[in-house]
């Protein structure tokens, strides 16, 4: 804080999309939707997994994470955000602004450890069959999804602790619809170099590494289907894996995007826009990529609905 000493910042301000009133309404209108959907969503796949006995295998164990995870993270930035447009008040005080990063950030790390998780649950499914119940005991998948939230959170714990000692002297306003960090990071006044450095290990051991992860569960269960004679076993085995397969290709896709999309596309708004997407359209599609056409969740679902009405 020696940069700036009489430092005060308490709040930051939210500048995002400045349109006219009727753009404001109708992204309001969006989101709100987008965030009552997702919440839904998720949370029926929650109470589904937990009353059908049948779906209680590994891979349901870390879908019902993956939706509990997917709620906080799209409850730590949207209602805010619907709250700015709604009072037209766009002051953040710092302490939400870092409680917003911390948990956005925790929630999407568990995000990416838990799909992770699912790879290789989806590789020892595939590749040997045999040893299934043996390798994915209740054991291992406790200690994943497990380790996915603790590990989740402490990295994000040290961003928040991190961000908290920046000093914001000339610019309170962040463009974005959240306190996101590389925002943060443009308008700080401190010394960001050394965080960069850690940020650059980070993405590697925590997005690159597990994208490798699965990737290469991905090549294995490929090449084993392709190895399976018979069309309707490898249509089996194939559709066993395609909902997993779609999130991660949902997931992972933005990202590799915004990594790799070319330098003169680089504007604010766009960015700001595929930051949408991924902070709020992934959460609420990963729900209805395992149930659509689902027959192991629909069935079951068909079953307590129509118990319900006879009642
Ligand atoms: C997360 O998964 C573990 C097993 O992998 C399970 O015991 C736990 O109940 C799950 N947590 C939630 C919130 O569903």
């Amino acid at each position: 804080m020696d940069e700036c000493p009489n430092n005060t910042a308490t709040d930051f301000q939210i500048l995002a999309f400045s349109t006219s009133e009727m753009g404001q309404f109708l992204i309001f209108a969006a989101i709100l939707l987008i965030y009552l959907i997702t919440i839904t969503g998720n949370l029926i796949v929650f109470i589904v997994i937990c009353l059908v006995p049948q779906l209680h295998t590994p891979m349901y164990f870390f879908l019902r994470n993956l939706s509990i995870s997917d709620v906080i993270y799209i409850s730590s930035t949207l209602p805010k955000f619907l709250s700015i447009i709604a009072t037209q008040d766009n002051r953040i005080f710092f302490t939400s602004c870092i409680s917003q990063l911390y948990f956005f950030l925790s929630t999407g790390l568990c995000d990416v450890l838990i799909l992770t998780s699912m790879s290789y649950d989806r590789y020892v499914a595939i590749c040997i069959p045999l040893m299934y119940s043996m390798i994915m005991n209740r054991k291992l998948y406790v200690l994943m999804s497990t380790s996915s939230w603790v590990i989740s959170s402490i990295n994000s714990l040290m961003y928040a602790y991190l961000v908290s000692t920046l000093s914001f002297c000339s610019s309170h306003k962040l463009e974005h619809f959240y306190c996101d960090l590389q925002t943060l990071y443009t308008i700080t006044t401190s010394d960001t170099r050394s965080r960069e450095i850690l940020m650059i290990f980070e993405d590697t051991l925590f997005a690159f590494v597990p994208f490798l992860l699965t990737i290469t569960s991905y090549v294995f269960i490929i090449s084993t289907i392709l190895k399976i004679r018979s069309a309707k076993g490898r249509f089996k085995a194939f559709s066993s894996c395609t909902s997993h397969l779609t999130t991660v290709i949902l997931f992972y896709g933005p990202i590799i995007f915004l990594y790799f999309k070319p330098k003169s596309m680089d504007t604010k708004k766009q960015d700001m826009i595929l930051s949408l997407f991924y902070v709020a359209v992934v959460p609420m599609l990963n729900p209805f990529v395992y149930t659509l056409r689902n027959q192991d969740f629909l069935g079951p679902l068909r079953k307590m609905v129509k118990i319900k009405s006879i009642i």
